[in-house]
Protein backbone atom coordinates (compact mmCIF):
# COMPACT_ATOMS: atom_id res chain seq x y z
CA UNK A 1 0.00 0.00 0.00
CA UNK A 2 1.25 2.99 -0.88
CA UNK A 3 1.56 5.91 1.83
CA UNK A 4 -0.15 8.45 0.17
CA UNK A 5 -3.06 5.80 -0.68
CA UNK A 6 -2.32 4.47 3.04
CA UNK A 7 -2.92 8.33 4.57
CA UNK A 8 -6.19 8.76 2.70
CA UNK A 9 -7.36 6.18 3.95
CA UNK A 10 -6.42 7.81 7.50
CA UNK A 11 -8.22 10.85 7.19
CA UNK A 12 -9.62 12.28 10.81
CA UNK A 13 -12.70 10.81 11.72
CA UNK A 14 -15.62 12.28 13.44
CA UNK A 15 -14.99 14.95 15.91
CA UNK A 16 -11.47 13.88 16.66
CA UNK A 17 -9.11 17.34 16.30
CA UNK A 18 -5.77 16.69 14.26
CA UNK A 19 -2.97 18.41 14.87
CA UNK A 20 0.41 18.27 12.28
CA UNK A 21 4.02 18.05 13.12
CA UNK A 22 5.83 18.72 9.54
CA UNK A 23 9.46 17.80 10.07
CA UNK A 24 12.13 16.38 8.19
CA UNK A 25 12.82 14.60 10.83
CA UNK A 26 16.36 13.94 12.62
CA UNK A 27 14.04 14.39 15.65
CA UNK A 28 15.95 16.28 18.71
CA UNK A 29 14.12 18.22 21.40
CA UNK A 30 12.80 20.86 19.54
CA UNK A 31 10.22 18.44 17.60
CA UNK A 32 9.34 17.04 20.77
CA UNK A 33 7.62 19.94 22.17
CA UNK A 34 6.26 20.73 18.84
CA UNK A 35 4.75 16.61 19.64
CA UNK A 36 3.94 17.90 23.05
CA UNK A 37 2.25 21.22 22.28
CA UNK A 38 0.48 19.64 19.34
CA UNK A 39 -0.96 16.50 21.89
CA UNK A 40 -2.44 19.82 23.91
CA UNK A 41 -3.51 21.31 20.56
CA UNK A 42 -5.44 17.99 19.51
CA UNK A 43 -6.91 16.56 22.92
CA UNK A 44 -10.39 18.26 23.81
CA UNK A 45 -12.54 16.62 21.16
CA UNK A 46 -14.49 13.47 22.01
CA UNK A 47 -12.67 10.75 23.42
CA UNK A 48 -12.72 8.03 20.65
CA UNK A 49 -11.00 5.01 20.77
CA UNK A 50 -7.94 5.22 18.19
CA UNK A 51 -5.33 3.07 16.31
CA UNK A 52 -1.26 4.05 16.86
CA UNK A 53 -0.77 3.88 12.90
CA UNK A 54 2.73 3.62 11.33
CA UNK A 55 2.90 4.46 7.84
CA UNK A 56 5.82 4.46 5.67
CA UNK A 57 6.69 2.57 1.97
CA UNK A 58 7.57 -0.33 2.93
CA UNK A 59 5.59 -1.23 6.19
CA UNK A 60 1.83 -1.08 7.43
CA UNK A 61 2.05 -1.30 11.23
CA UNK A 62 -0.84 -0.65 13.29
CA UNK A 63 -0.58 -1.36 17.25
CA UNK A 64 -3.88 -0.13 19.52
CA UNK A 65 -2.31 2.40 21.97
CA UNK A 66 -3.59 2.13 25.78
CA UNK A 67 -6.00 3.49 27.39
CA UNK A 68 -3.23 5.33 29.73
CA UNK A 69 -2.03 6.47 26.43
CA UNK A 70 -5.29 7.45 25.09
CA UNK A 71 -5.78 11.61 24.58
CA UNK A 72 -8.86 12.76 22.54
CA UNK A 73 -7.41 13.88 19.25
CA UNK A 74 -4.60 12.92 17.02
CA UNK A 75 -1.47 13.67 16.50
CA UNK A 76 0.40 13.55 13.02
CA UNK A 77 4.34 13.81 12.19
CA UNK A 78 5.14 14.06 8.75
CA UNK A 79 9.11 13.14 8.23
CA UNK A 80 9.87 13.68 4.74
CA UNK A 81 12.88 15.50 3.67
CA UNK A 82 11.99 18.01 0.80
CA UNK A 83 14.16 18.33 -2.24
CA UNK A 84 12.35 21.36 -3.29
CA UNK A 85 13.47 23.68 -0.14
CA UNK A 86 17.44 22.44 -0.78
CA UNK A 87 19.33 24.79 -3.08
CA UNK A 88 21.79 23.00 -5.59
CA UNK A 89 24.92 22.08 -3.77
CA UNK A 90 23.35 22.35 -0.04
CA UNK A 91 22.87 19.58 2.45
CA UNK A 92 19.78 17.50 0.49
CA UNK A 93 21.81 14.04 0.67
CA UNK A 94 23.70 14.27 3.82
CA UNK A 95 21.21 15.46 5.74
CA UNK A 96 20.32 13.36 8.33
CA UNK A 97 18.13 10.84 8.32
CA UNK A 98 17.88 8.42 11.26
CA UNK A 99 14.36 6.35 10.48
CA UNK A 100 14.29 4.16 13.17
CA UNK A 101 15.70 6.28 15.91
CA UNK A 102 12.66 8.79 14.35
CA UNK A 103 10.20 5.96 14.41
CA UNK A 104 11.07 4.81 18.47
CA UNK A 105 11.01 9.12 19.37
CA UNK A 106 7.09 9.35 17.22
CA UNK A 107 6.21 6.18 19.51
CA UNK A 108 7.40 7.33 22.96
CA UNK A 109 5.96 10.37 22.10
CA UNK A 110 2.46 9.29 22.20
CA UNK A 111 2.41 9.91 17.94
CA UNK A 112 -1.03 8.49 16.42
CA UNK A 113 -0.04 9.23 12.96
CA UNK A 114 3.26 9.21 11.55
CA UNK A 115 3.85 9.98 7.59
CA UNK A 116 6.53 9.17 5.98
CA UNK A 117 6.40 9.56 2.24
CA UNK A 118 9.04 8.60 -0.63
CA UNK A 119 10.26 11.62 -2.57
CA UNK A 120 9.23 10.02 -5.66
CA UNK A 121 5.42 9.89 -4.33
CA UNK A 122 5.46 13.61 -2.71
CA UNK A 123 6.67 14.73 -6.36
CA UNK A 124 6.23 13.31 -10.02
CA UNK A 125 8.82 13.46 -12.14
CA UNK A 126 7.00 16.31 -14.70
CA UNK A 127 5.42 18.03 -11.72
CA UNK A 128 4.97 21.56 -12.61
CA UNK A 129 3.21 23.48 -10.15
CA UNK A 130 4.37 25.24 -7.19
CA UNK A 131 3.48 27.41 -4.08
CA UNK A 132 5.04 30.34 -3.58
CA UNK A 133 4.96 33.69 -1.60
CA UNK A 134 5.76 37.16 -2.66
CA UNK A 135 6.56 39.12 -0.09
CA UNK A 136 8.05 38.08 3.29
CA UNK A 137 9.90 35.53 1.25
CA UNK A 138 12.10 38.05 -0.10
CA UNK A 139 13.77 38.75 3.21
CA UNK A 140 16.66 37.49 5.68
CA UNK A 141 16.99 33.62 4.78
CA UNK A 142 15.10 34.15 1.55
CA UNK A 143 18.04 36.55 0.31
CA UNK A 144 20.76 34.01 0.54
CA UNK A 145 18.39 30.48 -0.36
CA UNK A 146 16.72 31.99 -3.05
CA UNK A 147 13.74 29.07 -4.08
CA UNK A 148 14.17 27.74 -0.45
CA UNK A 149 10.84 28.80 1.05
CA UNK A 150 8.91 28.16 -2.40
CA UNK A 151 9.68 24.43 -1.59
CA UNK A 152 8.79 25.26 1.62
CA UNK A 153 5.43 26.26 1.01
CA UNK A 154 4.67 23.32 -1.50
CA UNK A 155 5.33 20.64 0.71
CA UNK A 156 3.24 22.20 3.28
CA UNK A 157 0.73 23.00 1.41
CA UNK A 158 0.76 19.61 -0.07
CA UNK A 159 0.93 17.83 3.55
CA UNK A 160 -1.93 20.25 4.74
CA UNK A 161 -3.93 18.72 1.68
CA UNK A 162 -3.10 14.73 2.26
CA UNK A 163 -3.08 15.49 6.09
CA UNK A 164 -6.06 17.71 6.48
CA UNK A 165 -4.81 18.87 10.14
CA UNK A 166 -7.39 21.19 11.79
CA UNK A 167 -4.33 22.60 13.14
CA UNK A 168 -0.72 22.67 12.62
CA UNK A 169 2.63 23.60 15.02
CA UNK A 170 5.77 25.39 13.59
CA UNK A 171 8.59 26.70 16.13
CA UNK A 172 9.81 29.89 16.41
CA UNK A 173 13.56 29.20 15.38
CA UNK A 174 12.25 29.42 11.61
CA UNK A 175 10.79 32.53 12.50
CA UNK A 176 10.43 33.66 8.98
CA UNK A 177 9.10 30.02 8.11
CA UNK A 178 6.35 30.19 10.63
CA UNK A 179 5.42 33.67 9.11
CA UNK A 180 5.50 32.41 5.43
CA UNK A 181 3.29 29.76 6.61
CA UNK A 182 0.76 31.77 8.04
CA UNK A 183 0.45 34.27 5.16
CA UNK A 184 0.06 31.34 3.01
CA UNK A 185 -2.54 29.83 5.13
CA UNK A 186 -4.73 33.57 5.19
CA UNK A 187 -3.88 34.11 1.16
CA UNK A 188 -5.27 30.81 0.28
CA UNK A 189 -8.17 30.39 2.59
CA UNK A 190 -6.88 27.14 4.55
CA UNK A 191 -9.00 26.15 7.37
CA UNK A 192 -5.99 25.73 9.06
CA UNK A 193 -4.70 27.38 12.68
CA UNK A 194 -1.00 28.38 12.86
CA UNK A 195 0.13 27.60 16.16
CA UNK A 196 3.54 28.84 16.72
CA UNK A 197 5.78 27.38 19.75
CA UNK A 198 8.91 29.20 21.30
CA UNK A 199 12.35 28.23 20.73
CA UNK A 200 13.85 25.00 22.44
CA UNK A 201 17.43 25.16 23.22
CA UNK A 202 20.56 22.88 24.30
CA UNK A 203 21.71 24.28 27.70
CA UNK A 204 24.14 26.76 26.83
CA UNK A 205 21.27 28.45 24.79
CA UNK A 206 22.14 27.43 21.16
CA UNK A 207 18.78 26.64 19.73
CA UNK A 208 18.11 22.89 18.85
CA UNK A 209 18.17 22.24 14.94
CA UNK A 210 18.86 18.82 13.12
CA UNK A 211 22.13 20.79 12.18
CA UNK A 212 23.88 21.02 15.21
CA UNK A 213 25.05 17.75 14.87
CA UNK A 214 27.05 18.67 11.73
CA UNK A 215 29.16 21.42 13.83
CA UNK A 216 32.76 20.47 14.95
CA UNK A 217 33.47 20.20 18.53
CA UNK A 218 35.16 23.62 18.31
CA UNK A 219 32.29 25.37 16.24
CA UNK A 220 30.09 24.24 18.68
CA UNK A 221 31.78 25.78 21.85
CA UNK A 222 31.59 28.87 19.54
CA UNK A 223 27.81 28.45 18.79
CA UNK A 224 26.23 30.21 21.97
CA UNK A 225 27.89 33.21 20.95
CA UNK A 226 24.19 33.81 18.93
CA UNK A 227 22.42 33.56 21.99
CA UNK A 228 24.75 35.65 24.00
CA UNK A 229 24.81 38.48 21.51
CA UNK A 230 21.18 38.53 20.78
CA UNK A 231 20.24 38.78 24.80
CA UNK A 232 23.05 41.29 24.82
CA UNK A 233 20.87 43.19 22.30
CA UNK A 234 17.52 43.17 23.91
CA UNK A 235 19.25 44.13 27.24
CA UNK A 236 20.07 47.53 25.44
CA UNK A 237 16.76 47.76 23.76
CA UNK A 238 15.11 47.59 27.73
CA UNK A 239 18.13 49.99 28.54
CA UNK A 240 16.39 52.68 25.95
CA UNK A 241 18.42 52.12 22.90
CA UNK A 242 16.37 52.41 19.42
CA UNK A 243 18.62 52.41 16.80
CA UNK A 244 18.45 49.44 14.46
CA UNK A 245 21.92 50.17 12.95
CA UNK A 246 23.33 50.74 16.51
CA UNK A 247 22.20 47.40 17.85
CA UNK A 248 23.20 45.10 14.17
CA UNK A 249 26.66 46.95 14.65
CA UNK A 250 27.02 45.51 18.04
CA UNK A 251 26.04 42.03 17.67
CA UNK A 252 27.82 41.72 14.48
CA UNK A 253 30.74 43.20 16.49
CA UNK A 254 29.99 40.10 19.02
CA UNK A 255 29.84 37.48 16.56
CA UNK A 256 32.94 38.32 14.60
CA UNK A 257 34.55 37.70 18.33
CA UNK A 258 34.39 33.94 17.46
CA UNK A 259 36.80 32.91 15.01
CA UNK A 260 34.45 29.89 13.20
CA UNK A 261 32.03 32.39 12.44
CA UNK A 262 31.25 34.34 9.26
CA UNK A 263 27.91 36.34 9.34
CA UNK A 264 25.57 35.79 6.61
CA UNK A 265 23.14 38.91 8.03
CA UNK A 266 22.30 40.44 11.07
CA UNK A 267 18.95 42.59 10.53
CA UNK A 268 16.18 44.05 12.54
CA UNK A 269 12.58 43.21 10.66
CA UNK A 270 9.01 43.96 11.80
CA UNK A 271 7.63 40.55 13.23
CA UNK A 272 4.93 40.28 10.37
CA UNK A 273 5.99 42.15 7.29
CA UNK A 274 9.49 40.78 8.00
CA UNK A 275 10.47 44.03 6.34
CA UNK A 276 13.79 46.22 7.62
CA UNK A 277 13.10 48.45 10.65
CA UNK A 278 15.25 51.95 11.22
CA UNK A 279 14.05 51.99 14.76
CA UNK A 280 13.02 49.45 16.97
CA UNK A 281 9.65 49.31 18.51
CA UNK A 282 6.58 47.29 19.10
CA UNK A 283 6.75 44.03 16.83
CA UNK A 284 10.96 44.44 16.27
CA UNK A 285 12.89 41.20 15.44
CA UNK A 286 16.12 40.90 15.56
CA UNK A 287 17.37 37.74 13.32
CA UNK A 288 20.79 36.27 12.82
CA UNK A 289 22.00 33.51 10.47
CA UNK A 290 25.45 32.64 10.67
CA UNK A 291 27.99 30.10 9.18
CA UNK A 292 30.22 28.04 11.68
CA UNK A 293 32.28 26.06 9.14
CA UNK A 294 30.11 24.76 6.49
CA UNK A 295 26.82 24.54 8.98
CA UNK A 296 24.27 27.43 8.72
CA UNK A 297 23.09 28.64 11.91
CA UNK A 298 20.31 30.99 12.52
CA UNK A 299 18.30 32.00 15.38
CA UNK A 300 16.37 35.19 16.44
CA UNK A 301 14.68 37.39 19.58
CA UNK A 302 11.40 39.43 19.80
CA UNK A 303 12.74 42.93 20.84
CA UNK A 304 9.77 44.57 21.41
O1 LIG B 1 10.98 23.26 9.32
C1 LIG B 1 11.11 22.22 8.66
O2 LIG B 1 11.57 21.18 9.16
C2 LIG B 1 10.71 22.19 7.18
O3 LIG B 1 11.00 23.39 6.57
C3 LIG B 1 9.25 21.79 6.96
C4 LIG B 1 8.29 22.79 7.58
C5 LIG B 1 8.99 20.41 7.56
C6 LIG B 1 8.95 21.72 5.46
O4 LIG B 1 9.74 20.77 4.83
Amino acid sequence: MSSLAAVRRLAPEGNQRRVLVATMGGLHQGHLELVRLAREAADGAKVEDRMWKIEDRTSNIQHRRSSAERGNGEVAVSIFVNPLQFEPGADYERYPRPEKADEDLCRAAGVDLLFRPAPDEMYRADCSVTVEEHMLSQTLCGRSRPGHFRGVCTVVAKLFHLLEPDAAVFGEKDFQQLAIIRRMVRDLDFPIEIIAVPTVREPDGVACSSRNQYLSGEERRQAPMLRSALLQAAERVRDGETSAEKLIGEVQQQISTAPAARIDYVEVVETESLQRRDTVGGGSLLAVAVFFGKTRLIDNIVLA
